[in-house]
């Protein structure tokens, strides 16, 4: 077994649902949770949504997703699933946890943004934000759920800098993010008792295919006045996925054994102002 050959990592032998695998911030947590042991549930839509004005994955994607956690002697199962599809992904779930023999933690990392002023913001943008952000994290941690229950686990939900800050020009998504916070902020009162752990994590900018080309115009051309909102402390315009992933890793990780409800910022000072 190649299993023995594998020097302890942080998450060994953990078994991991992480949502919005594909690409970006997803594939890097799954590349750095298999690099310190654990196996993944891979998890994405994969097609284009209509209401985004920017590509969601290719089934490519999530393949290579894979290849490059097998590369680190991981396992990895793919399930291309809509998180807003919350039978399809309870089913995908088991499908692929009876596979691995187990669930551990789960990383609700799929979403999707759309711009716009206040006026210029449809009850269309509203419920596909709404939808994918906020009850696709419900759903994803309901599906993850059942599995934890008997011997506890981690949950992570991939909120924003924007919740705290309270960032404009995307006023769905800030509001579903901060929706995150309090459902699991709850859920990590309702599950205390279990010993599942449930935090969020809230990111600054990080340069991924997440990048509505209205936002930019807006920043630019409608409200320039609000582009200093968008501005870090720290002196640098954007962080890495890596960044972010270091923050998941440690809320998997038995390091954060007594750690749940925290609002955990990677958020370079965006928020102190
Ligand atoms: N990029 C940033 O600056 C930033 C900042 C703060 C928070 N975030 C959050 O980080 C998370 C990851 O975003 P990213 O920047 O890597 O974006 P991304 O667009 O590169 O990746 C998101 C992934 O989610 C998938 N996805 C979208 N809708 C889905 C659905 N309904 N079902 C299943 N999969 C779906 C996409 O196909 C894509 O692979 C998101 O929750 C995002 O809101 C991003």
């Amino acid at each position: 077994m190649v299993h023995n050959m594998i020097p302890a990592g942080r998450v060994t032998g953990k078994r991991v649902l992480v949502t919005g695998a594909a690409r970006g911030m997803g594939r890097s947590h799954a590349l750095r949770l298999a690099e310190q042991g654990a196996d993944l549930i891979l998890v994405d839509i994969c097609r284009c949504i209509p209401e985004i004005e920017y590509p969601l994955s290719a089934p490519e994607d999530l393949t290579e997703t894979a290849r490059l956690v097998e590369k680190r002697n991981r396992r990895a199962v793919c399930k291309i699933v809509d998180v807003r599809d919350a039978d399809a992904l309870k089913a995908a779930v088991d499908e692929a946890v009876s596979e691995l023999g187990g669930l551990d933690a789960a990383v609700a990392n799929a979403g999707v943004l759309t711009a716009g002023t206040w006026d210029t913001t449809t009850s269309e943008h509203w419920r596909t934000v709404v939808d994918t952000n906020l009850i696709g994290t419900w759903n994803t941690c309901a599906a993850a759920i059942p599995h934890l229950i008997e011997r506890g686990g981690s949950l992570v939900n991939i909120s924003s800098a924007a919740a705290i800050k309270g960032t404009p020009l995307h006023i769905p998504y800030t509001a579903a993010k901060l929706g995150v916070v309090g459902l699991s902020k709850a859920l990590a009162n309702e599950l205390a008792a279990q010993n599942i752990r449930v935090n969020t994590v809230h990111p600054t900018g990080v340069p991924t295919g997440m990048a509505p080309a209205s936002l930019f115009a807006l920043l630019t051309e409608t409200r320039p006045d609000l582009a200093p909102l968008f501005g870090n402390a720290l002196p640098v315009p954007m962080v890495e996925a890596l960044d972010i992933s270091n923050a998941v890793l440690y809320l998997i990780s038995d390091e954060a054994r007594y750690v749940t409800g925290l609002e955990f910022k990677v958020d370079a000072g965006v928020t102190l102002t």
